[in-house]
């Protein structure tokens, strides 16, 4: 396909406005795959991504379109991750394309994730074209979302597309819209190989799958190739590209998009924005900015059976290979025995790991309290970071502590705006906009992130009834008046609960903790005191009564059955608990006692 007739694009959108649908919607009525074949939300292709309704890994997809004109284009579209946690990598792979479509509900509006996705899009220099979706609701009103594009995004919107993925309605359009607006590439088929790696990911058959952009030169089966930032070299075994099924072919041009195989390991040995050239006559520049995803938010995992240590540490093993972004250490807790400290990106890629190991690998899991990176400065001069709470250096050595700061931005109808600046201001927030476009506000503050990475999101969504949508970036670290808080529960510290907190919220964050712990941890045979503690010195305490009777007691005496019953129940119950000096602390305990209402 020459040049001219390529068309590269990526989808932007905040989550449910109907990225997945419309891409799937392109693909059938281009008939790249036959009505049969057609499954629903085919580009989702994880379970896990599916029933929470979010993209986690960027695919893409072949797509040939015979135009009203009677040409023939080709039309690669990639899929971009959806959520705040993997801004990086949506950033990395627009530059990989020169057009987006800008997908906005018309019964909606412009959400945070719209406005940071398409800054995203801005930034790459791509030509955007504004699709109104989901018309076929009483609700969409595609004149007053237009007229909010045009206000908050600052784009024209007059020739808005208006569609709805579900019935079909406005398809062609789009299609026409993706050829006649947005840009063919540019590129160089005689200039040495330059490549940009979109993605990669792990298949269990063929090994680190790599998806890859032709910028200048030719790709083709058997060459030689170089990753330009770690210097390693590969024999490409396979190249292709997904019609949305992998289609093997002979080579790979400029303007292209497709993927190669090369019997790599490891996906962390392929990062994304890394540059893929020919290990003879490489080209003498790499693509410019590569820095790799840092992962920000760290926390224990532990098997609540420490019999299960082993597969834990396969299940880590494996995900991790499939995950460059995810990092591990092998971490003992004096109350919670061997396991593995984990860094992520965010708290929603902690939440998709943790249930990726708890349904597919079946091994029950204590998380402790995340926790983020704190750079502690000492006296002596030297900056320590620390990842886990536990590993907190002898105060008189540390002369001040930094945390990091980000900028939230905040889209919230009139209505609920108090609720949220409250919420802002108790954690910690400093305000630093707020304007408004129509009924809606949009309020930045610059927050800690250690105030926002626990449960700051559902917060936000319950005090809006779901009607705030939210987006964050990292600014960098602050100083301010940081204590470790550890927690001791029969006069035995738990580690897995210890937690960096402000100074002068540590007495209202201790009593909350261990009121919250009396409730949560059952009566045992003896008294149990509770205890916050800063250093020596005991901020908040509560004292857990001895339970009074067996509970099998109220069975009178002779069924069996019923007595039996109760005891399962019991052992079930048991099971979920973790034992700590003498006292059975239930799983759940970990989290809940974190959560700050
Ligand atoms: P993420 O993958 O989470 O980013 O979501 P998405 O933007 O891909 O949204 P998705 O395509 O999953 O659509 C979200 C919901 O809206 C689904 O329940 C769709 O069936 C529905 N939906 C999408 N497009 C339309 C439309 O045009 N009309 C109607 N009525 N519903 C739609």
């Amino acid at each position: 396909t020459p040049l001219s007739h390529i068309r590269n694009f990526s989808i932007v959108a905040h989550i449910d406005h109907g990225k997945s649908t419309l891409a799937d919607r392109l693909i059938q009525s281009t008939n790249t795959v036959s009505a049969r074949e057609m499954k629903e939300q085919m580009l989702d292709s994880m379970d896990i991504e599916r029933e929470r309704g979010i993209t986690i890994k960027a695919q893409t997809v072949r797509i040939n379109y015979t135009a009203e004109n009677g040409e023939e284009y080709v039309l690669n579209l990639i899929d971009t991750p959806g959520h705040v946690d993997f801004a990086y990598e949506v950033s990395r792979s627009m530059r990989a394309v020169e057009g987006s479509l800008l997908v906005v509900d018309s019964t909606q509006g412009v959400e945070a994730q719209t406005l940071a996705n398409v800054y995203h899009a801005i930034e790459a220099d791509h030509e955007i074209v504004p699709v109104l979706n989901k018309i076929d609701l009483p609700a969409s009103d595609c004149d007053r979302v237009a007229e909010q594009i045009e206000d908050v995004i600052g784009i024209d919107a007059s020739e808005a597309i208006r569609v709805s993925a579900k019935t079909g309605q406005g398809i062609t359009e789009t299609l026409e819209a993706i050829v006649h607006k947005l840009p063919a590439p540019k590129g160089n088929p005689d200039a040495p190989l330059k490549a940009m790696l979109v993605d990669s990911w792990y298949d269990s058959y063929l090994g680190v799958i790599v998806l890859v952009r032709i910028m200048d030169g030719q790709l083709k089966k058997n060459d030689r190739i170089r990753f330009m930032q770690n210097g390693t070299v590969h024999h490409v075994d396979r190249i292709g590209v997904f019609r949305p099924a992998m289609t093997e072919i002979d080579s790979l041009n400029p303007g292209e998009i497709g993927f190669l195989t090369a019997s790599i390991k490891q996906v962390r040995d392929t990062r994304v924005g890394d540059t893929v050239t020919h290990e003879k006559n490489p080209t003498d520049k790499a693509l410019p900015g590569f820095k790799p995803s840092q992962p920000v938010v760290f926390c224990g995992l532990f098997p609540v059976d420490s019999a299960e240590f082993e597969d834990l540490r396969d299940a880590i093993e494996k995900l991790a290979l499939n995950d460059a972004s995810f990092s591990y250490e092998m971490e003992t807790s004096a109350a919670l025995g061997f396991g593995f400290r984990c860094g992520f990106l965010g708290l929603l890629h902690l939440e998709v790991i943790r249930d990726r190991i708890e349904r597919e690998y079946d091994i029950e899991l204590i998380t402790t309290a995340p926790s983020v990176i704190y750079h502690i400065h000492m006296k002596d001069g030297e900056m320590m970071e620390l990842h886990n709470p536990a590993d907190m250096p002898d105060l008189t050595l540390v002369d001040h502590l930094q945390e990091p700061r980000i900028k939230a931005t905040i889209l919230v109808p009139d209505d609920y705006l108090g609720d949220v600046l409250k919420l802002c201001q108790d954690r910690r927030g400093i305000q630093l906009d707020l304007t408004y476009a129509g009924s809606r506000a949009m309020v930045v503050y610059d927050l800690p992130l250690n105030e926002v990475v626990f449960d700051f999101y559902d917060r936000l969504k319950s005090v809006t009834k779901g009607y705030a949508s939210f987006d964050y970036q990292m600014i960098g670290y602050r100083e301010d008046k940081l204590v470790k808080m550890s927690i001791l529960v029969n006069d035995e510290p738990v580690d897995a609960l210890s937690t960096m907190v402000h100074r002068d919220r540590a007495e209202q964050r201790g009593r909350a903790m261990v009121e919250k712990l009396k409730d949560l941890i059952p009566r045992h045979m003896f008294k149990i005191p509770i205890q916050a503690a800063i250093g020596g010195k005991v901020i908040a305490r509560e004292t857990l009564s001895a339970m009074r009777k067996d509970v099998t007691a109220k069975c009178y005496g002779g069924d069996a059955t019923r007595k039996r019953k109760l005891l399962d129940k019991q052992k079930a119950g048991k099971k979920k608990m973790r034992q700590f000096g003498k006292v059975d602390i239930p799983q759940e305990a970990f989290i809940s006692a974190l959560k700050m209402d």
